[in-house]
């Protein structure tokens, strides 16, 4: 039922945690299944996102996409990160069970949703950057 590397990904999770001093938080929810996910992220002045952790009290398919997920944007900028799809989490874990996907929206939420904390922080309006959804 799951690749190699959503076992992977579950099994040896890679960015688990928290950033005490990160300067972009979010806490997002699956509508679907109610399960919730956390991200702390270190953005520099050049807009490259350092660090990042995340905690989720959600399935097996959403710790593996998660840490995928923490991985791809990792050293990235915050606009190469807004371009992160769910779709792309998953072709990189080659493939997650169809009745799964909805698990991987999570971690492009909670990315996005952090993006937003920072730029609100920084006193920005994210809207133009981000969008609104
Ligand atoms: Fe359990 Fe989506 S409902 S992982
Ligand atoms: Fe909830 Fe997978 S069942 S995120």
């Amino acid at each position: 039922m799951y690749s190699a590397k959503v076992m992977d990904h579950f099994s040896n999770p890679r960015n688990v945690g928290e950033i005490p001093d990160a300067n972009a938080v979010s806490e997002v929810g699956n509508a679907k299944c109610g399960d919730i996910m956390k991200i702390y992220m270190k953005i520099d002045d050049s807009e490259v996102i350092t660090d990042i952790k995340f905690k989720t009290f959600g399935c097996g398919a959403a710790v593996a996409t998660s840490s995928m997920a923490t991985e791809m944007v990792k050293g990235k900028t915050v606009a190469e990160a807004l371009k992160l799809t769910n779709k792309a989490v998953a072709e990189a874990l080659d493939g997650l069970p169809p009745v799964k996907m909805h698990c991987s929206v999570l971690a492009e939420e909670a990315i996005k949703s952090a993006i937003i904390d920072y730029y609100k922080r920084k006193g920005v309006d994210p809207t133009p950057i981000v969008g609104c959804d």
